[in-house]
C-alpha cells in the first residue's frame, strides 16, 4: 500500500510539524505538494528541499476552488493548516474561522478531486477538562476554548464525509509536540521554547497557576512519523487515533529539566495567575496508535530537550533576538500585538502604534 501513494498534500507544510512531515515524506520518496498561507509558516523551512520533491504554494485553505486544483493528482492529503489555542482566546472568531471552515474546504475539495486518504490533524484540546489522566479516544470531549470546540467542529465533518460520502479520513488527536522549528515567537508562542530561551537568557521561566497542570511532550520527528503513517493504512480510515508520548509531565518538572539541560541552576521560576481555561490534565492513551498505525515514540522528552537545545545553538542566532519577539501572556491580544506577532485575518502584521 505504501508504495501505491506517492504524490501528497500537506497543508500547513511551512508550520513546525507540517515542515518535519514534508522532509519525512520526501526522505521516503514521496513528491509533496505544500499549501500554506504563512501566516505563521516560513518557506525558509522547505528551502533545503528539492524543488521536484517539494512545492510550496501560497495559498489560504478557505479557497475552495484553488485547493481543488492544487489537489488533482495527489493520493493523500495531511491537513494540519490551523490557528493555534492562544490565537482563538484572543480571537475566537478566526479561529472558528481557520480551523472549522477552512477544514470544511479541504474535505469538499478532497471529495470532489476523489481523494484516496486524508488526515486531520486534531488535537488533544477537544477533551478539554474531561481529561483527568492517559485518555483513550472514546472518552467524553469537553473542550474548554474556542480552538478545541473549532477542532471538535472540524472532526465531526471529517468523520461525517467518511460516512456520508465514503471519503477515507483518518483523525488523530495530538498531544503536545516539541522540536526544531517550533514556535516562541506572539501568540504562537509554547511553554517548551518559551523556558529554553529564557533559562538560556538566565531569565526566570515563568509558570501560569501553581505549575502542577501536566501534559504529554511528544517528539515532532516522532510525531511526523505518526502522522505519515495516518495516510498510508488504510486500517486507519474512520478511526480517531490519539498521537502523544504516553507520559505525564507538570509544567514544574518541566521547568526544573529544561534548568538541567541548560545547565544554569541560578534560573528562577516564577509563578503567575493561570491561563484562562487552562486544562489541569493531559496524557495520550497511545493503544489505538499502536495498533493502528504501528506507532511508538522513540525520543524520550530530555533527549527532545538536548536536541531542541542544541539546535538553537547551532542556528547562530542569539537567544536574546529571539526572546525579543516572545511574549509572555500571549493569549492577551493586546500584549501579542505589542510584540508584532499579531496576525490579521490575511496574514498582515497588525501595527504595533
Ligand atoms: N504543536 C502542537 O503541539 C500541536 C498539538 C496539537 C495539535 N496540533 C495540530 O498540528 C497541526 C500543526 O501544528 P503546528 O504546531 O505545526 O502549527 P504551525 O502554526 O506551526 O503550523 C500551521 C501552519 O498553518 C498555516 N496556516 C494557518 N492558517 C492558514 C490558512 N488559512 N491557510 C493556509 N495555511 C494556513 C500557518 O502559516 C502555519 O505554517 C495543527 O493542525 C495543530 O492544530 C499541534
Amino acid at each position: 500500500m505504501h508504495d501505491e501513494k506517492r504524490k501528497i498534500m500537506i497543508t500547513g507544510g511551512a508550520g513546525f510539524i507540517g515542515s518535519h512531515l514534508a522532509h519525512l515524506a520526501v526522505a521516503r520518496g514521496f513528491t509533496v505538494e505544500v499549501v500554506d498561507n504563512l501566516v505563521n509558516g516560513n518557506a525558509d523551512y522547505l528551502a533545503d528541499l528539492p524543488p521536484d520533491a517539494c512545492r510550496l504554494s501560497v495559498v489560504d485553505v478557505r479557497d475552495t476552488d484553488a485547493m481543488r486544483d492544487l489537489m488533482a493528482g495527489c493520493d493523500v492529503v495531511y491537513h494540519l493548516a490551523c490557528l493555534g489555542v492562544r490565537h482563538s482566546i484572543h480571537s475566537p472568531r478566526e479561529s472558528h474561522d481557520v480551523n472549522a471552515t477552512g477544514t470544511m474546504s479541504v474535505l469538499e475539495a478532497a471529495r470532489a478531486v476523489g481523494i484516496g486518504q486524508l488526515v486531520f490533524t486534531s488535537s488533544a484540546e477537544v477533551y478539554g477538562s474531561a481529561c483527568s489522566g492517559p485518555v483513550v479516544e472514546q472518552g467524553e470531549l469537553a473542550p474548554t476554548n474556542a480552538y478545541g470546540a473549532a477542532k471538535l467542529g472540524a472532526e465531526g465533518y471529517a468523520r461525517a464525509f467518511h460516512v456520508c460520502y465514503d471519503l477515507p479520513t483518518v483523525v488523530l488527536r495530538l498531544f503536545n509536540t516539541f522540536g526544531p522549528r517550533e514556535h516562541h515567537e506572539g501568540d504562537c508562542g509554547e511553554v517548551i521554547p518559551k523556558f529554553l530561551l529564557r533559562a538560556n537568557a538566565g531569565q526566570p521561566l515563568v509558570v501560569f497557576g501553581d505549575g502542577s497542570q501536566t501534559r504529554d511532550f511528544n517528539f515532532v520527528e516522532d510525531t511526523a512519523r505518526a502522522i505519515l503513517e495516518a495516510g498510508l493504512r488504510p486500517e486507519a480510515v474512520g478511526h480517531v487515533i490519539n498521537v502523544g508520548s504516553g507520559f505525564e509531565t507538570s509544567i514544574n518538572d518541566l521547568a526544573r529539566m529544561v534548568i538541567d539541560v541548560v545547565g544554569n541552576p541560578d534560573v528562577q521560576i516564577v509563578h503567575e495567575a493561570p491561563r484562562p481555561a487552562d486544562i489541569a490534565r493531559m496524557c495520550a492513551n497511545g493503544t489505538k496508535a499502536r495498533e493502528l498505525l504501528g506507532y511508538a515514540p522513540e525520543i524520550p522528552l530530555a533527549d527532545g530537550l538536548r536536541r531542541l537545545n542544541e539546535w538553537y545553538a547551532a542556528e547562530g542566532v542569539t537567544v536574546d533576538d529571539l526572546l525579543t519577539e516572545e511574549c509572555v501572556h500571549n493569549w492577551v491580544g493586546d500584549e501579542v500585538a505589542a510584540t508584532g506577532r499579531l496576525r490579521d485575518g490575511a496574514g498582515r502584521a497588525v501595527p504595533t502604534t
